[in-house]
């Protein structure tokens, strides 16, 4: 679904991310973990054409998408749940959700969207008419997620969801995530609590100052001892 090769990235003359390769096969969930400031979020703001790149590729569902706009990105599937949520605060929650759905011409498509993210998350619905900014962060993430999924990604990447939540919480949006993968939806999911991070995903990768230090499949990882305080103390 998604393969980068030899990613680098460079912000001014400051190098970012190094030789970074990672490959998801439809229906995966791969986790990209690792402490803060190793280079996740500049990652995904790659593969969404926000930042360019120094070198290598990225091929999406078949076609090379190396160095393509970000809004064009979303129309072919590829879609990003940014950091913070970043809903509207001024808008209801629905009209967030519908800013998902801005792409769609027919109403009836974006009206069963609209259920079925409501079913997902029943709160949301309750909440419909109230401005985002009002509420909760598990609220926003939810809504944040919701709005990514009334795209219908073929690829949806995640920048921390659980960031600033409650441990309930965040465990509660893991579980949503793991409904997500086990409905077939590919995913790249960033996260700084790695454990979370490998209980829910197929493969991982390390990243520490913009490199790949490991990389394989989760459940091993998972148990790694050493990698957890080597790496994401
Ligand atoms: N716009 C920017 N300008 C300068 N440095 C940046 C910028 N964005 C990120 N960085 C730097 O790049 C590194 C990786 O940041 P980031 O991708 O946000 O890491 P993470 O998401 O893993 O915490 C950090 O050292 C950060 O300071
Ligand atoms: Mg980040």
């Amino acid at each position: 679904m998604i393969a980068l090769d030899g990613v680098s990235v460079s912000i001014g003359r400051i190098g970012i991310l190094h030789d970074i390769s990672l490959r998801a096969a439809p229906g995966q969930m791969v986790a990209v973990i690792g402490a803060n400031g190793a280079g996740k979020t500049t990652l995904l703001r790659a593969i969404s054409g926000l930042v360019p790149l120094l070198s290598g590729s990225i091929r999406f569902d078949g076609n090379d998408i190396t160095g393509h706009a970000a809004h064009g990105l979303a129309r072919i599937g590829l879609v990003h749940v940014p950091q913070g949520r970043q809903v509207v605060p001024g808008l209801s929650v629905e009209e967030n959700l519908l800013i998902g759905a801005r792409h769609i011409a027919e109403r009836g498509g974006i009206a069963e969207r609209l259920e079925r993210e409501y079913r997902r998350f029943p709160i949301l619905r309750e909440r419909a008419p109230l401005p985002a900014g009002a509420l909760s962060g598990g609220e926003q993430q939810m809504l944040a997620i919701s709005r990514g999924l009334m795209m219908r990604p073929k690829l949806l990447m995640l920048d921390e969801p659980s960031l600033g939540l409650s441990p309930r919480m965040a465990a509660f949006i893991m579980q949503a995530l793991s409904a997500l993968r086990d409905e077939g939806l590919t995913m790249l999911l960033v996260e700084q609590m790695a454990r979370a991070a490998l209980a829910v995903a197929d493969t991982a990768l390390v990243l520490r100052r913009g490199r790949v230090v490991l990389s394989g499949p989760a459940e091993p990882l998972r148990h790694d001892r050493q990698l957890v305080a080597s790496y994401l103390s």
